[in-house]
């Protein structure tokens, strides 16, 4: 396998990044007056633009030229077509027929995966209604109010974000809630105000193996059976939503509340899946395919545009220019919306779990940077609080601004206060401000020389720091399916250009198997004497502490 440094290309990229770092993005704004045409795509129901990036239209060239020595349109067709791109796990990735129109068959490995998905998505459509309607009634006979959701990490972050995102669109008919954290403050928390004749529990997770899901699963079915002093109730408040049916009936779930995922759905690519299921409590399941429409769109989009005008991939090339090239360390997702307070969270999760790697396909060290670390908050809390770094740190950290034009919960005279930040913050990390301009704005203030000559380098700001901007008409189900898509497939071509396999997760792996041999240190009150000094020292003292 040839590596990604030997293309001509990529040694050309290299050399280009050398004369960009020279350059200034104001002058580049300056010397064409085209440069947001240039570099900006509009869809229905999002525009990007990423006209305030250190490039030009030679960085976009080699760029594209890099997309496709890389074979990123052949590696989209074999993931569309289900083949077995992830490799590590001899697996297929489908996500994308979790939103397509399921009008015709499809077969994955001898089986039609478009009538398992219709299927399970009439279940989840019967289910949603008979819940939201009050038919489906706890073991006293009355409607269910508040669902509790136990998951984590991708059986939770997607659901619980699109669920906050989405609250607009909610009737208020349910209350959701949801338990991610194995520390037992969380749910003792959540259920303390429920009333459980009228709760329903899903219990989402892939592989119906996780501790912390088990573990809250468990005190959950607990609480009910406390209260209700009744076994056979189980069946009216609890559902699952799994992979594995088997652990999922084993743990104490009828088979019919059993809802379905499957292996070629990633665990952080699988709110499309029933994992999804208490969006479409919250929202009704017609909204929740609304959801499912905005993905598809994309997915169209992404496979049918070609490189240049590819929003994904376009997001993945300057993310890999930016790290790989320009040599930042880290990217912030920064919402301009109330709603998408999660969205930095889910995208941590979808991007370091899928290219968070250091080797490629064949398992041989890479040698450049890979992605970034991302990290992010509201807009405007962020303006309060990190801002500062993002402006005059010597660390440049490219950031995605998200906003929209309407607000969902209009408030007279807050969007356009918001609205003038989200643009003005942007213009400002391209902009930056020089020290003369900071001496001549002083000097029209009336202030004195020496106040001017021990204040002017503190407020210099650099400027030439990279963002990208996502302008939205309003959040709605369909838009939310369309940012989160164009991230997905960003994911995705960013992996096939590093050659990382991004559909595995083994990292977790080491973390999860020595916290279970601990775990019985901790019961047990021993300590391993094979432990490395620290671990050892740590655990005599807790076990101390305890005493
Ligand atoms: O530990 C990481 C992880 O495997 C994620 O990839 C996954 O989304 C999460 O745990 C939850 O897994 P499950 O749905 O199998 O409980």
């Amino acid at each position: 396998m040839e590596a990604r440094q030997s293309l001509p290309v990529w040694q050309a990229l290299e050399q280009h990044a050398t004369d960009m770092k020279t350059k200034h993005m104001k002058d580049l704004f300056a010397q064409d007056p085209k440069r947001f045409e240039k570099f900006s795509v509009t869809l229905p129901k999002i525009l990007f633009d990423y006209s305030k990036n250190l490039i030009d239209s030679k960085t976009l060239e080699l760029l594209i030229q890099l997309a496709k020595d890389c074979e990123v349109e052949q590696w989209r067709e074999k993931m569309f077509a289900g083949e077995h791109i992830n490799t590590t796990e001899d697996r297929a990735v489908l996500h994308v027929a979790l939103r397509d129109k399921l009008d015709t068959p499809k077969i994955l490995d001898g089986v039609d995966i478009n009538q398992q998905i219709a299927s399970t998505q009439q279940q989840m459509s019967a289910f949603c209604d008979r819940v939201r309607s009050g038919q489906w009634q706890g073991y006293s006979g009355k409607a269910i109010t508040d669902i509790v959701s136990i998951g984590v990490g991708g059986s939770n972050l997607g659901p619980q974000m699109v669920t906050e995102a989405l609250h607009q669109y909610s009737d208020g008919q349910l209350t959701m809630h949801y338990v991610s954290n194995v520390d037992g403050t969380q749910i003792a928390n959540v259920l303390k105000p429920l009333n459980p004749e009228t709760v329903l529990f899903i219990v989402s997770s892939k592989t119906f193996t996780t501790t912390e899901t088990m573990t809250n699963a468990n005190t959950a079915m607990h609480w009910l059976t406390d209260a209700a002093k009744d076994d056979s109730i189980i069946a009216k408040h609890f559902v699952a939503v799994s992979a594995n049916k088997a652990n999922a009936i084993k743990f104490g779930i009828a088979q019919e509340n059993i809802f379905n995922m499957w292996d070629w759905v990633g665990g952080r690519f699988s709110l499309w899946s029933a994992i999804g299921l208490p969006i479409a409590l919250d929202i009704g399941f017609d909204q929740f395919k609304e959801l499912l429409d905005g993905a598809q769109e994309i997915d169209q989009h992404f496979l049918t545009t070609e490189l240049e005008n590819n929003i994904p991939a376009l997001m993945a090339l300057l993310s890999l220019w930016n790290t790989t090239f320009l040599g930042a360390q880290s990217q912030a997702i920064l919402p301009y919306d109330q709603s998408l307070h999660m969205l930095s969270a889910y995208l941590q999760q979808a991007e370091m779990e899928s290219n968070g790697k250091s080797v490629n396909w064949q398992g041989d060290k890479v040698d450049y940077p890979t992605v970034p670390s991302i990290w992010g908050e509201l807009g405007i809390n962020g303006q309060h609080a990190f801002y500062q770094y993002l402006h005059q740190s010597n660390n440049v950290v490219p950031a995605d601004f998200i906003g929209s034009v309407e607000s969902v919960t209009p408030v007279e005279g807050h969007h356009e206060t918001l609205m003038a930040n989200f643009f003005a913050q942007t213009q400002a990390l391209m902009q930056g401000v020089t020290e003369q301009e900071v001496r001549a704005d002083l000097k029209m203030r009336g202030r004195s020389d020496d106040y001017i000559d021990k204040v002017a380098p503190h407020k210099v700001h650099l400027g030439n720091r990279p963002t990208n901007t996502f302008l939205m008409k309003r959040i709605s189900p369909r838009s939310i399916g369309n940012l989160i898509a164009l991230y997905e497939h960003k994911i995705f071509v960013q992996g096939i250009v590093l050659q990382i396999c991004s559909f595995d997760q083994w990292g977790v792996e080491l973390g999860k198997t020595l916290a279970n041999k601990i775990q019985q240190e901790l019961n047990s009150g021993d300590v391993n004497s094979a432990h490395d000094s620290s671990t050892k020292g740590l655990l005599t003292h807790y076990h101390a502490m305890k005493k």
